[in-house]
């Protein structure tokens, strides 16, 4: 049931999200202006055709309607605006950093350059810093369903531009595509300094979990789920306080879950894992970081006390050092009081 003081409360914590496609909060309406802006077609005849057809049954109904989104991105421009207009909703959830994905294999296949895709967002980014006061850190997703040697190009391209990138993310359709198949690409990023993070047990089997954590030695798992299937993968999970970055109404709109009380975030808190609440593609699954947060409170029945846990997890599953995260675990007690 709604609860003001419990919206009030979500509303005025600091948070961060951890678990955001930067394509994925494309909103109908600037689909329109930017398919109109570079001349484009696209197959829809109004915002409101659009927002129809963002009914779906699996991950790939989604996908197959997201890489279409996509195709409306051309200038660094366009990056540009598509960034600032998230962060600009981050900061509306009082969402003070942001770790986002990008997947710069969605554009370069069509031709855009990797560089006019990285500059166009990291602009927004920097913006966003100096304006919005939100920190980022910026991560390059591998499309699972290419091959790992178009994985191994995409971080070839990417080397000039290393010091503008701050991990690799595994995205794209799970079924049938395990992270081991590219053990070898993420094995070369981490020895390049970067951060490690995979979709895994979305749709995947916990296997696939797993498997992230042992041969690609990721960081955080993003989605996990299924983890819960395997009761010795959440005794590791629990043990090595893995961060798991759920997303509800994602989960509830690729029919991961019935229901938002089928969520495991309160499952997942009572076993002890570090659970916590992101968007993964808001414009495409019916909200932003706040919208989530109060969707599995509301649902869930969450205490102030774990709702403050969620909040302090997603700085502490950050990639931020402990000294960069310690003023916002501070804000967050303040809020809390
Ligand atoms: N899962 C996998 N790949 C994705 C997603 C997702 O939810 N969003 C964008 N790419
Ligand atoms: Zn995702």
């Amino acid at each position: 049931m709604t609860n003001p003081n419990r919206d009030a409360l979500i509303a005025r914590l600091p948070k961060a999200e951890l678990h955001l496609h930067i394509e994925g909060s494309l909103e109908p309406e600037m689909l329109f202006a930017l398919a109109e802006r570079n001349g484009v077609a696209i197959p829809f005849a109004s915002v409101e055709a659009v927002r129809a057809a963002y009914s779906f049954s699996n991950l790939q109904d989604f996908l197959d309607i997201y890489y279409q989104g996509m195709s409306v991105l051309l200038r660094e421009q366009d990056f540009y605006d598509l960034t600032w207009a998230y962060l600009e909703r981050a900061g509306a959830d009082n969402v003070r950093h942001v770790e986002i994905f990008f997947d710069p294999q969605g554009h370069t296949d069509r031709g855009v350059a990797f560089e006019t895709v990285l500059s166009g967002i990291e602009r927004a980014l920097y913006d966003g810093e100096a304006r919005l006061g939100i920190s980022f850190r910026l991560i390059m997703c591998f499309l699972r369903h290419l091959s790992e040697a178009e994985a191994e190009a995409t971080l070839n391209q990417a080397l000039p531009h290393l010091n503008r990138i701050h991990g690799v993310g595994l995205d794209s359709s799970e079924l049938g595509h395990p992270p081991a198949k590219f053990a070898r690409v993420f094995a070369r990023a981490r020895g390049l300094g970067l951060h490690v993070t995979a979709h895994a047990g979305e749709e995947g089997p916990p296997a696939y979990v797993h498997e992230a954590i042992h041969d690609l030695h990721v960081e955080r798992i993003d989605h996990g789920n299924r983890a819960l299937e395997d009761p010795d993968l959440v005794h590791h999970l629990a043990r090595d306080q893995m961060t798991l970055t759920v997303c509800p109404l994602s989960n509830l709109r690729l029919c991961v879950i019935r229901e938002i009380a089928d969520s495991p975030v309160k499952r997942m808190l009572d076993l002890g894992l570090k659970v916590t609440i992101n968007s993964d593609d808001p414009a495409y699954f019916g909200g932003y970081v706040g919208a989530n947060f109060r969707a599995v409170a509301d649902a869930l029945d969450l205490s102030a006390k774990e709702i403050v846990t969620l909040a302090r997890n997603s700085f502490t599953g950050s990639f931020l050092t402990a000294e960069e995260q310690a003023p916002h675990l501070a804000a967050i007690a303040e809020a809390a009081r």
